[in-house]
């Protein structure tokens, strides 16, 4: 697959890509720079950049997130935690952040891919792989004697060593079965040594098989200190209305726009001129992607004289306009503008409640969950 200049700017610190000769394309007089996709999965640059950025106006939701992985540690439950937000609100950055919050424990982490098929146990696979250390280019004996040191002393550990390695990519030939059960007796056998974070990112983007694992693992696993997080855009709702619902161990948080001092924080460093960093203040509504995105454009590459740069702001999308490759920013930021004033008539019914209630909820199924406006759409690395 391909990407082209505003794309690959976007998701250049996701993903590893290679440039590729320039385009011809209909109706474009130059030649467009295009990049290749090679790895989606996964990017030691992501992790890097995460040090040294600047992380603000998270601090309810990270506390959210310290006091159900304390509950899981102190009481031996699992529980089932599911953030939800836009495309570029903050999802995985929190994650990230909570991650390095939390020591003696094991993070477990995968990410569903938003392509392809048979990817169902995707992210179970890295993070199995990632429990024992392997990265799935050893050979099969090596992945087996390494499940079989977790797993020694289980009466079921010769099936569970077998799932796994089906699971993790080691059988090709066989089809993965008993998935749940297996997953779940491993974490419980992890769990037993060390607290155990499983942290699933996209999961919008899930199958269903996936989503039943996570089920069953919330339900069934006893006396075992293990926390489930779900990182997904709001639309998740849309096709599992009854996620986490009537479970005691579910929660849900929702992230909303940052607000103005946070955002202001995040642009105040650069270089800019003050009418311009207010403007992307007020444009960026809140998403951190999209005012870091607008920050980039401005200062890497946009004009130089501060009145174009004003013009270039006040562009819209569709008017064959260089703001038109941010088009999604600009919808994410006006859907989360009309979050933030109040206007959220077009988010799922239990997201409405839980804006005009607190941040975070319980787990209430939604009998009739409503669609929302796709958001970041345009993002999505097809
Ligand atoms: N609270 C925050 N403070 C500072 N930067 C943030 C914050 N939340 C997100 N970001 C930055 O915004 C960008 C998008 O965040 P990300 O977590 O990838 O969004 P999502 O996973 O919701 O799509 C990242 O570069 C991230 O570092
Ligand atoms: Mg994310």
């Amino acid at each position: 697959m391909l990407l082209g200049g505003s794309t690959h700017r976007l998701v250049r610190d996701q993903v590893t890509t290679e440039q590729v000769e320039s385009l011809t394309m209909k109706g474009k007089a130059e030649p467009v720079a295009a990049w290749r996709l090679l790895d989606a999965a996964r990017s030691p640059r992501a992790a890097k950049r995460r040090a040294t950025n600047l992380f603000v106006g998270r601090d309810p939701q990270l506390r959210l997130l310290q006091d159900a992985f304390q509950r899981a540690v102190g009481e031996h439950t699992c529980q089932l935690v599911t953030v939800l937000g836009t495309a570029g609100i903050g999802k995985t950055r929190l994650a990230e952040e909570f991650a390095a919050t939390i020591s003696d424990a094991l993070v477990l982490t995968g990410r569903c891919l938003s392509y392809g098929q048979g990817a169902t146990y995707w992210p179970l696979r890295q993070a199995v792989l990632g429990a024992v250390g392997l990265t799935g280019e050893e050979p099969a004996d090596a992945a087996e004697a390494a499940f079989t040191a977790v797993l020694r002393n289980d009466p079921d550990a010769a099936n569970i060593v077998n799932r796994l390695l089906i699971l993790a990519g080691f059988n090709r030939e066989a089809v993965p079965e008993d998935v749940p059960w297996a997953v779940r007796l491993f974490l419980e056998l992890l769990a037993a040594q060390w607290p155990v974070l499983l942290e699933v990112d996209d999961l919008h983007w899930a199958e269903s098989g996936l989503l039943e694992v996570l089920e069953h693992v919330a339900d069934w696993s006893r006396d075992s200190p293990i926390m489930l997080l779900g990182l997904a855009r709001p639309e998740f709702y849309d096709s599992r209305p009854a996620w986490g619902g009537g479970k005691l161990n579910a929660t849900a948080v929702l992230l909303s726009p940052l607000d103005d001092a946070a955002t202001v924080s995040l642009v105040d460093k650069h270089d800019l001129p003050e009418a311009i960093k207010r403007r992307i203040v007020d444009t960026s509504g809140g998403n951190p992607l999209f005012a870091e995105q607008l920050v980039a454009m401005l200062a890497d590459e946009g004009p130089r004289r501060p009145r174009q740069r004003r013009r270039y702001l006040d562009r819209r999308p569709g008017r064959g306009c260089q703001m038109g490759d941010a088009a999604y920013g600009i919808r994410a930021a006006r859907r989360a503008h009309r979050v933030r004033h109040g206007h959220h008539h077009r988010l799922p019914l239990t997201l409405r409640r839980s804006l005009t209630r607190t941040q975070c909820r319980s787990h209430e199924p939604e009998p009739n969950g409503r669609r929302t406006d796709g958001s970041g759409s345009s993002m999505d690395l097809r």
